[in-house]
């Protein structure tokens, strides 16, 4: 894995995709099996993943009298993703460490870009300052139609949920595939509509034809279950 010219063991994995579609389940799954399997395996999550993280997360989703303006939120989503590169994910991935990400940077490039239309070569700017460059090796999307989404989130939304209407949401599908169009090389498309198992296969098949041969990737000495790091 390469950030602004510098080598990292690693390998960086992003999941994406609309509310609803079962991304952090899939998420956890997967950094489950890879524990098990003995890989050191760190599994996090946007917003949040350091407690300076969470604290932001709550002023995002669960604050809404503090009426945040369209650049705040791209701003706090992107602080909370500045504190988690630099404390969680590239120490894991300079240490060897397979980090499995709920959400990333294409999270506000669809929700705040695409959905709310903040200008994307902005929000790709602070998002590349905010990161050092790094960017995932496989981001997986899971594609799900809008009506579907907020059918399986029943009635626990946030506060992107209560304001946004089915437009905002296929304007946020919309720009997860386009962005998918744009990077093919990063992204593997899974219909979110299949089974959780038949999902988990594809993800771990594309994971495992991309992990690097030659043993750059750590794995623990004694393999166990539930190994896997929360770091929230
Ligand atoms: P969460 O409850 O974690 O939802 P999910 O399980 O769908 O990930 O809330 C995250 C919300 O924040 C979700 O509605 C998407 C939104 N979000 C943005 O708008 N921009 C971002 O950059 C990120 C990371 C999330």
């Amino acid at each position: 894995m390469m950030v602004a010219g510098k080598s990292r063991r690693g390998f960086f994995l992003t999941l994406e995709g609309p509310d609803g579609s079962g991304k952090s389940t899939a998420a956890q799954r997967l950094a489950a099996r890879l524990a098990d399997e003995g890989y050191d395996t760190v599994l996090t999550r946007e917003p949040g993943g350091t407690a300076l993280g969470e604290e932001v997360r709550q002023i995002l989703l669960h604050a809404p009298t503090l009426d945040p303006a369209l650049t705040t939120d791209a701003l706090l989503f992107n602080a909370a993703r500045a504190q988690l590169v630099a404390q969680v994910i590239v120490p894991a991935l300079d240490r060897g460490a397979i980090v499995v990400c709920d959400r990333f940077a294409d999270s506000t490039l669809a929700y705040q870009g695409y959905g709310s239309g903040q200008p994307l070569a902005g929000l790709r700017t602070l998002a590349s300052f905010a990161t050092g460059g790094l960017e995932p090796d496989l981001t997986v999307l899971l594609d799900l139609p809008v009506e579907e989404g907020l059918r399986r989130k029943g009635g626990e939304v946030n506060r992107f949920e209560i304001d946004a209407d089915v437009a905002f949401h296929e304007r946020v599908r919309e720009g997860f595939l386009t962005l998918a169009a744009e990077s093919p090389g990063r992204f593997l498309v899974v219909d979110a509509t299949r089974p959780a198992d038949e999902i988990d296969g594809a993800v771990s098949d594309e994971l495992r034809r991309r992990l690097p041969v030659g043993g750059s990737i750590s794995r623990l000495s004694e393999p166990k279950a539930h190994s896997v790091r929360m770091d929230r």
